[in-house]
């Protein structure tokens, strides 16, 4: 999605703008803009172009423009009202070109103040609904810029992150949000930088204020101040988390951190001898919780996979009612509702439009609301009244993949807690904790001796276009994780992820040589029914890539590859299946020459519905 920097400080050079915004490419983006505020002209300097950031800075290159100032604006734009143009990229400006403002999110009534603004004689160089905002704080300006993004905003229907400056204010940054996220950087030596992701603030700043709902902040190079007074926070990402650290892309380090990233999940939460799991994040609401007779488990793509696993986990060894949905369709739905039920979002980014939506209206329903969430002080993380945290570092690869492992393994502490709340036995509390526990290694041994068989098989099936992946109960959302992985990487390769005992009832009409099925069948209480759609798909010469556990040779027979993963309790099979089908999507992707960190059309956080 769409990324915001400002930064207004003592230094010129706008390369420390460009190169914060550098840090903001992977969310996805299709254009680059910048706007400096140069005092000695006077004039707000303004360069837009449509593709990367390199296409941008090739433009400041060959541009006469003097391009330095110590208050700009810099943004990437992800389209959404009109086409990928340089014209539609921001900064956007007003008639006078004295206010220049960069934004994320939506101005859902744009269609109707732009006409009303046209008719006050406005007029308006883009199709965006951005540009109505810069207008409107035209309106509204008589030299306070704070003063007249106020009025503004009291005008403005929809989602907003916005960072603003005047020509005519000089000195001056104004920043403001409703439902899109913003952070202020506040440098030790410098002056400040605001962001639409923290991640884009580690160079420059050690502290930083996360901007709440309705707020304005007012920066100058030395000050600045919030309507409401606040305490900044430690910025916990550091340099090197953002870094490639010596692989070609961060997908594939992300996926090789796989395994600490499941004990950076675990750190502190699990006590093996007494079968428990510690949630330090959920014991302000332990005795709701133990009260709870239903659970609802919102998310939105890989991550709502995770939730579909923590379904099966729930329900077997905690004896929790639940029910999992993609937040898309829950925020519309009408779900019946009672004292005994609670909500738990699980979102990487913490900002995932569908998903926050879904949460504010059972919220306002007076629902207990719970967050898996990596991105710390992000808006689900605020508006949720507990929960628990990733700790797993950025995710930077669009991709999520470290970040599914550790929500499989939350959903396995979880299960834990509230298991031993109620039904389950010390013995079987024991006996998961340790099994939890053995993961990391189990998960790196998988990378380890399968990765350049995974490769292998990437290179053999590479030139097929169709991919079926099939998978029965706890490894049924893991087909469907593997298939939206692999075409979401790799495209266009077409893939669709199936419970297997469905297969019958349509895709094996798909079956034959040129389509193959990748099974995922570790030796599980469902292997033999896995086994029997195995069979069925090989009656049909379909080529067969099977994930099973180590030892099983028979398989053999049916498969024309095997991948093999270590043995561990069938809850957790799915996190070890995963890494091998993240590792395909990865070669496929690579092999097929996609920009496997940034695929086309994708954004890392969705913050727009
Ligand atoms: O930040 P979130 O976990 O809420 O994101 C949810 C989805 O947008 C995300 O998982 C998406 O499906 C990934 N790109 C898949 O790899």
């Amino acid at each position: 999605m769409c990324g915001i920097i400002g930064y207004i400080g003592k230094q010129k050079d706008i390369n420390i703008g460009i190169s914060a915004l550098r840090k903001l490419e992977y969310r996805g983006y299709d254009s680059a803009g910048l706007a400096v505020f140069n005092s000695d002209q006077k004039e707000i300097l303004c360069l837009k172009k449509a593709g990367r950031i390199d296409n941008l800075e090739k433009e400041v290159l060959c541009s006469n423009l003097a391009l330095q100032g110590n208050t700009s604006l810099f943004h990437t734009r992800w389209a959404t009202h009109g086409g990928v143009t340089d014209g539609n990229a921001h900064p956007h400006f007003d008639c006078k070109k004295n206010i220049y403002l960069v934004h994320n999110g939506i101005i859902e009534n744009y269609r109707e103040l732009k006409d009303s603004l046209e008719k006050e004689g406005h007029v308006f160089t883009s199709q965006t609904d951005t540009e109505v905002a810069s207008h409107l704080i035209e309106k509204f300006f008589k030299g306070n810029l704070e003063n007249a993004v106020r009025e503004a905003l009291k005008h403005i229907k929809g989602a907003y992150a916005l960072a603003v400056m005047a020509k005519e204010d000089p000195n001056k940054l104004v920043a403001a949000r409703l439902s899109s996220p913003l952070v202020i950087g506040i440098s030790e030596t410098d002056g400040y930088m605001v962001a639409s992701d923290a991640t884009a603030l580690v160079s420059y700043a050690k502290k930083i204020i996360n901007l709440d709902d309705n707020e304005i902040a007012v920066m100058s190079p030395s000050d600045f101040f919030i309507l409401k007074e606040k305490q900044p926070e430690i910025l916990e990402t550091k340099s090197e988390d953002i870094q490639k650290g010596g692989y070609p892309h961060f997908m594939l380090k992300e996926i090789m951190e796989e395994p600490e990233a499941i004990e950076n999940s675990i750190k502190g939460r699990l006590i093996p001898e007494e079968g428990l799991a510690r949630l330090g994040g959920l014991q302000n609401v332990t005795e709701e919780l133990r009260k709870m007779k239903r659970l609802l488990l919102v998310a939105c793509g890989t991550a709502s996979y995770a939730t579909l696993v923590g379904r099966y986990m729930l329900e077997e060894y905690a004896g929790i009612a639940v029910e999992a949905d993609i937040g898309s369709e829950f925020r519309y739905r009408k779900p019946v509702i009672d004292e005994g039920t609670a909500m738990l979002c699980v979102s990487q980014s913490g900002e995932t439009a569908d998903t926050l939506a879904a949460l504010k209206e059972m919220k306002r329903k007076g629902m207990l609301t719970l967050g898996v969430v990596n991105a710390v002080g992000s808006s689900i993380t605020r508006e949720t009244t507990a929960g628990i945290y990733n700790h797993i570092g950025p995710e930077i690869g669009v991709g999520a993949t470290k970040s599914f492992i550790s929500q499989l393994t939350i959903m396995a502490l979880l299960t834990l807690f509230l298991g031993r709340q109620r039904n389950l036995s010390l013995i079987k509390g024991q006996r998961i904790a340790q099994d939890i526990q053995g993961l990391p290694d189990k998960v790196r041994a998988v990378l380890a001796t399968q990765n350049a068989k995974v490769k292998e098989i990437a290179e053999k099936y590479a030139h097929f276009n169709n991919f079926i992946f099939l998978g029965r109960k706890y490894n049924y959302p893991i087909a469907m994780e593997g298939a939206l992985k692999l075409k979401e990487i790799a495209y266009p390769t077409h893939a669709e992820g199936y419970a297997a005992g469905e297969m019958k009832h349509g895709p094996i009409a798909l079956a034959d040589e040129n389509c193959p099925f990748i099974i995922i069948a570790p030796v599980d209480s469902v292997y033999e029914k896995v086994i029997s759609n195995m069979q069925e798909v090989k009656a049909r010469k379909a080529p067969i890539i099977a994930i099973t556990t180590e030892g099983n040779e028979a398989i053999k027979e049916l498969a024309d590859d095997v991948i093999y993963i270590p043995k561990t309790s069938e809850m957790l099979t799915p996190i070890l299946t995963t890494a091998p089908l993240h590792l395909l999507a990865y070669h496929m992707g690579v092999l097929k020459g996609c920009d496997v960190d940034k695929p086309r059309n994708l954004a890392k956080s969705v913050t727009v519905e």
